[in-house]
C-alpha cells in the first residue's frame, strides 16, 4: 500500500477563544485574543497521523481562500499527501470554540466547503481509497459521503469511524467499522435511552448495532476496547497529565489507533499508544500544533523529556 492512513474528512479553521466561563443563553463574556489554528477532525487526523510517522493522506475540501491556504499548509508542512484536497465550491469550514480555564471546549462548526464534499468526489478519488491501509472518517462531511466512502471499502482496507458529531448511521456503514470509536457524549447519543451505566455496557450495546469492534475513549480515564471476535472488554488506561486544551486530542487519539491497527496491532496494543498520543496532545495549546512527534509521546505514564508536564 502507498499510504498506511487515509483520512476522508473535515478541515476547518479552528477560531478560538479563551474564556473563564462559557456564556449562558443571552449573556455576554469578555475572552482572549482570538487564536486562529488548522483544524477540522479529518485534517486533525491527517497532521497527527503523519507526525507520528504515518505516509498519510487526506481527502477533503477546502474554499479558494486565506483559511483553505493555512490549512493545507498546515498538511504539507507535517508531510500529508494532499492532492487529495480540492479546492473550491464554497468557503473554507470553520470551527468556533472557546476553551475554558480547565482545558474544555466547546465548539460550533459551519461546514462551508466541507458540507460540498460529494459522493463523486470519493467515486473520482478511487485509486487514493485503493492506496491506504487503513481508511478514516468522521461525521463533518455529509453522511451520503460517507456512506460511499463505506461502500468503498476493499476486503483488504480497514475502515475506522468516529461519529462526531453524532448522527443516525445506516446499518451497511456500521457493519463495515472496525473499529467505531467514540467518547462518552457519542456513546450515549447512538444509544439513546439504552445507553446503560457504565462504558462496558456502553460498549455491549455499541457492538449490538453492527460494527465489527468498538473503542470508547474516556478522557483522563483512557479509553475501553471491545470487538465481536468475543473475550470481554478490555480497559486501556492514559498517563496522567495537566490539561491545557483538550481540541483535537480524540483525533489525535482515533488518528494513532487507526495507523498502529493498519501495521497489524491488536486493538488493545493499539490503543495503549493512542491514549498516550492522546495525552501529549491535551498539555498543549490548539488542535494540530499540539500534536506529538513519535519522540514527544510518553512512555508508560511518564512524559517524553522535554514536552510540557515533563
Ligand atoms: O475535534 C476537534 C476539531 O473539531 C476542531 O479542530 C474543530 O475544527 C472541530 O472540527
Ligand atoms: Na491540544
Amino acid at each position: 500500500d502507498r499510504y498506511d492512513l487515509l483520512v476522508v474528512g473535515s478541515a476547518n479553521a479552528d477560531l478560538v477563544v479563551g474564556v473563564e466561563r462559557r456564556p449562558a443563553p443571552g449573556e455576554t463574556v469578555l475572552g482572549s485574543d482570538l487564536a486562529v489554528h488548522p483544524g477540522g477532525k479529518g485534517g486533525n487526523q491527517a497532521v497527527a497521523a503523519a507526525r507520528l510517522g504515518a505516509r498519510t493522506a487526506l481527502l477533503a475540501r477546502v474554499g479558494d481562500d486565506a483559511h483553505g491556504r493555512l490549512l493545507l499548509e498546515s498538511q504539507r508542512a507535517a508531510g500529508v499527501d494532499t492532492t487529495g484536497v480540492l479546492v473550491g465550491g464554497a468557503p473554507t469550514g470553520v470551527a468556533l470554540i472557546t476553551v475554558d480555564p480547565s482545558g474544555d471546549n466547546s465548539i460550533v462548526v459551519s461546514p462551508g466547503a466541507n458540507a460540498r464534499l460529494a459522493p463523486e468526489d470519493i467515486r473520482a478519488a478511487g485509486a487514493l481509497l485503493g492506496a491506504a491501509r487503513v481508511v478514516s472518517v468522521q461525521l463533518e462531511i455529509p453522511l451520503e459521503t460517507v456512506a460511499e466512502v463505506a461502500g468503498a471499502m476493499s476486503p483488504g482496507t480497514r475502515l475506522v469511524l468516529n461519529p462526531s458529531p453524532p448522527a443516525p448511521l445506516p446499518a451497511h456503514v456500521l457493519a463495515v467499522c472496525d473499529p467505531l470509536v467514540v467518547n462518552e457524549h457519542e456513546a450515549r447519543s447512538m444509544l439513546g435511552g439504552a445507553a446503560g451505566a457504565t462504558p462496558e455496557e456502553w460498549a455491549r450495546a455499541l457492538l449490538g448495532l453492527g460494527p465489527r469492534s468498538v473503542v470508547v475513549t474516556l478522557g483522563a480515564a483512557g479509553a475501553l476496547v471491545a470487538d465481536t471476535r468475543g473475550g470481554d472488554a478490555v480497559r486501556v488506561p492514559s498517563p496522567q497529565v495537566e490539561a491545557v486544551d483538550t481540541t483535537g486530542a480524540g483525533d489525535a487519539f482515533t488518528a494513532a489507533l487507526a495507523w498502529r491497527l493498519g501495521r497489524g496491532e491488536g486493538l488493545a496494543e493499539a490503543a495503549a499508544f493512542a491514549v498516550r498520543v492522546g495525552a501529549a496532545a491535551v498539555t498543549r495549546r490548539g488542535a494540530q500544533a499540539s500534536f506529538p512527534t513519535a519522540e514527544e509521546v510518553p512512555v508508560g505514564g511518564v512524559p517524553a523529556a522535554g514536552f510540557p508536564g515533563a
